[in-house]
């Protein structure tokens, strides 16, 4: 990437990302920083991530950006790839209405991309007050804030969740949707409240008032890290998802001598389950284009909304996937290549939750968004390998 140097740059545009310290966080503000078009805030409280996440990123994009500069980068460009780091939980209304009063006199909060959740399934059966106070009063009092503030283009980062065990696969965004776990219903839910919010939004003249523009983007499977091996996932206690733990297992701070699968008796064609996964960075890019999309004029805006009710509020669903599936042995495999670990693995029960196939069709993405996702496994294996040799205690 060849950056310019020009003095005659757009002032950069104000992006408040939640949630920015965490695995998908982390990678998207990445992703952000290397437009130059944004000034990134993160908030968030830590729970299950680690302040250094956001200080590599900062050091990655400033890095790369003098690697990519014929000449001295321009001031603008410099402080683009800083971040204003707040740490502060969402559900503390008052701190983050401080936050976006900070910015009032910097030209205001102009777009938020809300990623910050719990999302253990597990955990959520046995804490769900937790779950929906953290996942959806947090989600309705960061609405409330933003309207109070104008500030009206969201970008929410849901999960395939979302679909329970969907009737067709590939799944398409029109599926109804279930969640069928407690975890799953918060997404659901937060989809729901900012469809309703998103329609609500009327002037005394019945008229949108302004712009609320939203998209849901379903997330598939993130998987990787940055080539660099200088920003990953570190999830804090024991990986839940299968790609950290296999990595966790290869490095030896998981102990486990077996990996545990759960059934082999699913209508796949090895018996077990089966995801669509996709490397985090071509995952942060989709979010990337959903928030340049909500740029009012733009062609992107005129070619993602042109086909939405204007009555009916301004707001969007896409599929974030590959459009195809990995098997659990099959990433086993991937890994066992990427590692040289001998990984043993035992055939236990189902999982309560499991559903045999998650599969995204991405095809209004790509053809609207003009989204993709071209990495594949053995990158995304290769990427995670990388980041957790480097660090195998992550960011501490
Ligand atoms: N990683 C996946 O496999 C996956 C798949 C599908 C969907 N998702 C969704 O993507 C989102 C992020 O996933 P992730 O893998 O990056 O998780 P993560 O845990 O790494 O990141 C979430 C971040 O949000 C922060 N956070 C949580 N509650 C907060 C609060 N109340 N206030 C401030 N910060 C808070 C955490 O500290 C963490 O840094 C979640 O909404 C999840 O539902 C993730």
């Amino acid at each position: 990437m060849s950056t310019t140097n020009s003095n005659s740059q757009e002032p950069l545009k104000n992006v408040l990302v939640t949630g920015g310290a965490g695995y998908i966080g982390s990678h998207v503000i990445y992703t952000l920083l290397r437009t130059h078009k944004y000034k990134v805030i993160s908030i968030d409280n830590y729970h299950n991530s680690f302040p250094a996440a956001l200080t590599r990123v900062s050091e990655l994009a400033l890095t790369e950006l003098k690697a990519a500069s014929d000449s001295q980068p321009s001031t603008q460009d410099i402080d683009s790839t800083a971040i204003d780091v707040h740490e502060c939980d969402l559900n503390a209304a008052s701190a983050v209405r401080s936050i976006f009063s900070s910015y009032s006199s910097k030209g205001g909060i102009w777009g938020v991309i809300h990623i910050a959740a719990y999302k253990a399934v597990g955990e959520s059966s046995e804490i769900p007050l937790t779950y929906y106070a953290n996942n959806v009063a947090a989600t309705i009092s960061l609405l409330q804030t933003m309207q109070e503030f104008g500030c009206m283009r969201l970008i929410y980062s849901s999960s395939a969740t979302v679909y329970g065990v969907p009737p067709d696969i590939p799944i398409k965004e029109e599926t109804r949707r279930e969640g069928d776990s407690v975890y799953g219903r918060t997404k659901v839910m937060c989809e729901l409240i900012i469809q309703d919010f998103c329609d609500s939004v009327m002037n005394d003249s019945g008229k949108l008032e302004d712009f609320i523009s939203s998209y849901f983007p379903p997330v598939f499977q993130p998987a990787g890290a940055h080539p660099s091996g200088y920003i990953g996932e570190h999830p804090r206690g024991r990986p839940e998802n299968l790609l950290p733990l296999l990595a966790h297992m290869a490095v030896g701070t998981v102990t486990d001598p077996v990996l545990k699968v759960f059934g082999n008796d699913y209508p796949t064609p090895d018996g077990t389950c089966i995801r669509d996964y996709l490397h985090i960075l071509d995952l942060a890019a989709g979010h990337v284009v959903a928030l340049q999309a909500l740029e009012e004029g733009s062609e992107l805006n005129a070619k993602v909304f042109a086909s939405s009710i204007q009555s009916q509020g301004r707001f969007k669903a896409y599929n974030l996937g590959k459009g195809h599936g990995m098997s659990v042995m099959q990433i086993v495999d991937a890994m066992r290549k990427a590692t040289g670990h001998d990984y043993k693995t035992e055939v236990i029960g189902r999982r309560r939750g499991d559903v045999p196939e998650l599969i995204a069709d991405p095809a209004l993405a790509r053809a609207e968004l003009g989204f993709d996702a071209p990495r594949d496994l053995e990158t995304m294996c290769r990427d995670l390998w990388n980041w957790q040799v480097k660090n195998p205690t992550g960011y501490e």
